[in-house]
């Protein structure tokens, strides 16, 4: 393994900006460990993973980032910190997801071969193509503008009903809990509301999706694990009776269509149901534990810029800007991983097939190398972000959790122009996905 110096992988970023690309050059290379104290990283990672570095995760981003674009983890793999190698990663066919054979070659070794982990492995985010590829077509283009305008007017009402509930506890008790009230409701209700599934089940699903959650972390926990594996048993119990129902009340509705396509693609209808049982499970709680952090935050952020609070108030028609800077300054998900499918070199780092990159999405998009100011809350920011990930495992939901989005932040400036936050929100104690778990508001 050969790392090289700040100075080195400074020099190379400059070549790439002359056009060298990242993999495959490296112009100077120095002994292992030479810059990167790994103590640094293990203590850097330990304040990321607890409650108040996540509460503002981004001083040790910067810290990492320091440290250079690409930085060795000292329990193996690397960490990606840049936007360009991230972006750069997420797209290229050199990296692939961690699926089902790589993590058979890891042999018995807990954290990829947990019952959580090895049904991940399945999902859509875990295949690599041609599987990814068909399975990914299979759907179609699931939020196609006739969709979204179909779903605007549900989502508002769900928005509408949510907001309802959220007057009601501030008239009654003076404070809501937004986090829980609406943050975490509104993504479970709209999706139940797409797939038809009973608002009775919200409960059982939000549950199940925040246990299931814990085996995406980087590094889970054995409690994590557990916790984990007994939401993939319940996710699986869950779907795979809403695909049996479903079969015997074939409609006119998504998850119809859905088992009538697979039911002509795949002959062996035990094998249909098992690849329709990850699709939406997948879909299920993909859309759930984001969202929420989104809506959520979005309150928060703004809360925390009240001038652009109160402009956007007089120029609704700037909220979708406004929900996408939201994205990009503070993603719900801050890290997915890649494995290299052949041996590489990633920004002067010589990477083995098969070992690992985190790809830090929440640090790439405050990469000043690519967004002006990037700490700087700017709600009329233009640009790309990694937000949604890139590449053929680019979020298939995006326009769904936009539109969510933007119906509620548009209701909550017109129904609640007094509200604010009376205390920082609590964050969980994780570092892949982001979870806010309270927002305590009033009217002031
Ligand atoms: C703010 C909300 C959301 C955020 C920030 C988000 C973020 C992401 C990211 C970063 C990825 C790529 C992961 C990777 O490359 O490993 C992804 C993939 C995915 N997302 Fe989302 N997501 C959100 C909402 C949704 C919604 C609403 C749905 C479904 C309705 C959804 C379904 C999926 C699925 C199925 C994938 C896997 C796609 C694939 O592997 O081909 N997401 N999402």
């Amino acid at each position: 393994m050969i790392h090289t110096s700040l100075s080195v992988i400074r020099a190379r970023r400059d070549k790439h900006a002359r056009g060298v690309g990242l993999e495959g050059v490296i112009v100077e290379s120095v002994a292992a460990g030479s810059i990167v104290d790994r103590r640094s990283v293990v203590s850097l990672m330990s304040r990321l993973r607890s409650s108040r570095g996540q509460s503002n995760p981004y001083p040790i981003y910067a810290e990492l980032r320091a440290m250079g674009d690409v930085v060795p983890a000292p329990w193996g793999g690397y960490l990606l910190l840049s936007h360009d190698i991230c972006d750069h990663v997420l797209r290229s066919k050199k990296w692939s997801t961690f699926d089902a054979e790589w993590r058979a070659r890891q042999g018995d070794v807990n954290r990829w071969n947990a019952p959580a982990a090895r049904q991940l492995s399945q999902t859509l985010q875990g295949l690599n193509p041609p599987v990814h590829t068909m399975q990914r077509r299979s759907l179609g283009n699931i939020f196609d503008r006739f969709t979204l305008d179909t779903l605007e007017e549900p989502v508002s009402r769900i928005a509408d009903t949510l907001l309802d509930r959220l007057g009601e506890q501030l008239r009654t008790t003076k404070e809501a809990d937004f986090a829980t009230t609406v943050g975490e409701e509104m993504p479970a209700a709209t999706i139940s509301h797409w797939l038809r599934l009973p608002e009775s089940d919200h409960d059982l699903l939000k549950s199940l999706t925040h246990g299931q959650g814990l085996a995406q972390e980087l590094l889970p926990s054995k409690s994590q694990l557990a916790q984990a594996n007994e939401a993939a048993e319940g996710l699986r119990t869950y779907f795979t009776e809403v695909i049996r129902e479903r079969r015997q009340n074939l409609g006119d509705d998504v998850l119809s269509d859905w088992i009538r396509t697979w039911d002509e693609i795949e002959p062996d209808r035990a094998l249909a149901d098992e690849t329709l049982y990850h699709l939406v499970m997948f879909i299920v709680i993909a859309s759930m534990e984001t969202t929420s952090t989104l809506l959520s935050n979005m309150v928060w952020l703004l809360d925390q810029h009240p001038g652009s609070m109160g402009w956007l108030r007089s120029h609704p028609d700037r909220i979708p800007q406004a929900v996408e800077e939201v994205l990009r300054y503070d993603p719900p998900i801050h890290l997915t991983t890649r494995v290299a499918t052949e041996d590489t070199i990633l920004s002067g780092f010589r990477i083995s097939r098969d070992e690992v990159v985190h790809v830090m999405l929440g640090a790439a998009n405050h990469d000043p190398a690519h967004h002006t100011d990037p700490d700087t809350f700017d709600i009329l920011r233009t640009g790309s972000h990694l937000g949604f990930g890139g590449g053929i495992h680019y979020c298939i939901g995006a326009a769904l959790a936009r539109l969510e989005a933007v119906v509620l932040l548009k209701s909550l400036v017109r129904r609640f122009p007094t509200l604010r936050v009376t205390a920082p929100p609590v964050w969980e104690p994780r570092v892949a996905f982001r979870r806010l778990t309270a927002l305590h508001v009033t009217e002031r």
